[in-house]
């Protein structure tokens, strides 16, 4: 399964490169304007963010209209070879994504809410499908439901298609994710920090060091 950091955040972004905790990264316009305050431009720290990561980092078009997501794809591409543009579940951004897949550029398709947007989603070519667990969980739907619909509709037809579980929020959702063989999840930093740490561990390894402390000191290397 491969993880991907879901911010523009170059701090936590560094921690997780240097950690090798992650495969990619995806970005959206609320994420880009935040990293980017009063004075930064998202274009340039999308250009840091494909220095920083090797793998796949997701801009998101903001037109709404086919020619326009066009036009800024192709431009948000030129920034660096691991760019992938996102564009939203629209009859536009499918379009869009038949397109760009036919000029050899990477789509991810967002803001998937329902199978059936899915399923459009891979007849048009696209390379991966941001289904948003935790907004479905907000209105009292089932988000992971609507993973493993996904997943069980590409397996009936062998869609390429990869299903990036988006929109996650706490580490049950990646368990869930990974159980039923999710290809990508892409994780907010506060819960990749979550993942990691469990109460069990840390007492664990304070109780082995207490008790090795007790050797005498000139025993205690091995
Ligand atoms: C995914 O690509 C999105 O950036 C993200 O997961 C949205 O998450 P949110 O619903 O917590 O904003």
């Amino acid at each position: 399964m491969k993880i991907f950091l879901d911010t523009a955040d170059l701090v936590e972004i560094r921690w997780a490169v240097d950690a090798n905790l992650i495969d990619g990264i995806t970005t959206n316009p609320s994420l880009l304007s935040k990293a980017a305050g009063e004075a930064g431009d998202p274009r340039d720290i999308l250009a840091e963010i494909c220095r920083t990561v090797e793998g796949p980092v997701s801009a998101e078009v903001v037109a709404t209209t086919t020619e326009e997501m066009l036009r800024e794809g192709r431009d948000l591409a030129k920034i660096a070879e691991n760019i992938v543009i996102k564009v939203p579940l629209t009859e536009e951004g499918l379009h869009a994504c038949r397109r760009f897949r036919s000029e050899g550029i990477k789509v991810n398709v967002t803001l998937c809410f329902s199978p059936t947007q899915a399923l459009f989603a891979a007849k048009a070519g696209a390379t991966f499908v941001s289904p948003f667990v935790g907004r479905v969980d907000d209105v009292a739907g089932d988000g992971m439901e609507l993973v493993r619909q996904i997943l069980e509709i590409y397996d009936n037809y062998e869609y390429e298609t990869e299903v990036l579980v988006a929109s996650v929020r706490h580490p049950r959702h990646m368990v869930e994710a990974a159980l039923m063989g999710a290809d990508i999840a892409t994780i907010p930093p506060k819960v990749l920090h979550q993942l990691l740490e469990h109460p069990l561990t840390e007492k664990g390894l304070d109780a082995f060091l207490a008790d090795w402390a007790k050797l005498p000191k000139e025993r205690r290397a091995i």
